[in-house]
């Protein structure tokens, strides 16, 4: 009996000395979809496979050479076309306690040099600290999130880099997954009520996606946010240049292996160009940067250099389209953004700038925040949750 007693005391003495773990207030699912394509147009590659590290950072003079703004050397691009199916894996949502506004889904669409773990970025060494999550904010917000890892980010197909992962594959697998959340499909885990909203937000490279999506195929698109994201070329070459290209399995060979990826899979070489590309100082945590170039980065592909022009871009002429209304609007661009702005998108995107007006002829509505003390990776800065804040209410004010 006394010994029982012991026991229940020393019990009882270790739950009250274990630290209350907050459980986060939402539920995630990890779905994976076979997609298969059909008949994809995909550009030939202009310039060959990659044989060496040396060749490649040539590729990035090549990126960055001086044109004759009179004479465009831009080689001619061949297409040719793709059937075939690959693997998606991506993560399924919902607060703990879903409400009518779980029916609204968020679909995120990351950039080039991450995974899906950039809409719910918590630092390993503070998992409570909730400021960097987007899935954390609109699920707090009552709504539902679907992140996926793109075509050539593991455990997604590591497809081939240069006639694979391309801008218009990645496309065409965004509408799939579109069609397929947009039905409750049940290949997506936890998804079981079709989605009376769904609104598509991207960062840099997934908000190309995104409005090439709304461009291509409005009738799948509700409403868009757009972050890292300009219609200037201008100021690209800063990403080239200050990365140079890397060979991904020469950079990080435990996370990269030469069995697993080719010459094709690139990257930039350390924290600092990280830095210069993503993030505007003094206004992040440097361990968040060390732990997204160690832990988080992922390879981009030559193939998608290649192809972007290939995306569907807006139809310039507006008449044409009159009759229809696109989606409703909203860019949260970076003050400091050095790769779509050269570092200040005051006046490069704005609600009375002419190419963002361009770049979606029939919205609905559109509006604009550029947001000081924010760099191109928008979600790693401190204070991140301020612009999910600004997206959730405008998602609440405009699109329910
Ligand atoms: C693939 O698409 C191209 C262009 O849209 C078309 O010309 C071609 O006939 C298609 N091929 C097949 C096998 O459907
Ligand atoms: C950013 O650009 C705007 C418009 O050109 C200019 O008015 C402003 O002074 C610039 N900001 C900085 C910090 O240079």
């Amino acid at each position: 009996m006394a010994l029982s007693l012991l026991i229940a005391a020393l019990l009882a003495a270790a739950h009250s000395r274990a630290s209350p773990v907050p459980s986060k207030p939402y539920v995630c699912h990890e779905f994976t979809v076979d997609l298969a394509l059909d008949n994809v147009t995909t550009v030939v590659p202009f310039l060959p496979e990659i044989e060496s590290r040396y060749q490649a950072t040539h590729y990035a003079n090549i990126f960055t050479t001086r044109q004759d703004p009179d004479c465009n050397s831009t080689p001619e691009i061949e297409f040719t076309s793709i059937t075939k199916s690959f693997t998606i894996v991506g993560e399924y949502c919902t607060p703990s306690k879903p409400g009518n506004k779980a029916n609204t889904l968020h679909l995120l669409t990351h950039g080039l040099g991450f995974d899906r773990s950039y809409w719910d970025f918590y630092l390993p060494s503070n998992k409570f600290d909730t400021q960097y999550s987007y899935v954390h904010a609109a699920t707090a917000a009552g709504y539902s999130t679907l992140s996926w890892n793109r075509l050539g980010i593991a455990p997604s197909t590591i497809a081939n880099p240069y006639t694979e992962v391309q801008a218009p594959v990645e496309l065409a697998l965004l509408a799939q997954l579109t069609t397929l959340a947009r039905s409750a499909h049940p290949s997506i885990s936890g998804l079981h009520t079709a989605p009376t909203t769904i609104i598509h937000v991207g960062h840099s490279w997934g908000s190309f996606l995104t409005q090439a999506l709304a461009t291509s195929a409005p009738s799948l698109v509700d409403a868009v946010v757009l972050t890292g994201w300009s219609t200037s070329s201008a100021y690209m070459s800063n990403f080239i240049s200050s990365g140079t290209l890397h060979l991904a399995t020469e950079n990080q060979p435990a996370r990269f292996p030469a069995a697993t990826y080719s010459n094709g899979f690139l990257t930039w070489p350390d924290a600092l160009a990280n830095q210069f590309a993503f993030f505007a100082y003094p206004h992040f945590d440097p361990a968040v940067l060390e732990y997204a170039e160690a832990q988080a980065k992922q390879p981009f592909t030559l193939g998608e250099f290649l192809s972007q022009q290939a995306l569907p871009a807006a139809d310039a002429d507006e008449t044409k389209q009159a009759d229809s209304t696109g989606p409703t609007v909203y860019i949260v661009a970076s003050g400091q953004d050095m790769l779509f702005c050269g570092g200040n998108c005051t006046g490069i995107v704005g609600e009375d700038v002419p190419e963002t007006k361009a770049a979606f002829p029939n919205a609905a509505e559109l509006k604009v925040d550029v947001l000081d003390g924010f760099g191109h990776g928008l979600n790693l800065h401190y204070g991140a949750d301020r612009a999910y804040e600004k997206i959730m209410m405008w998602v609440g004010e405009k699109v329910e």
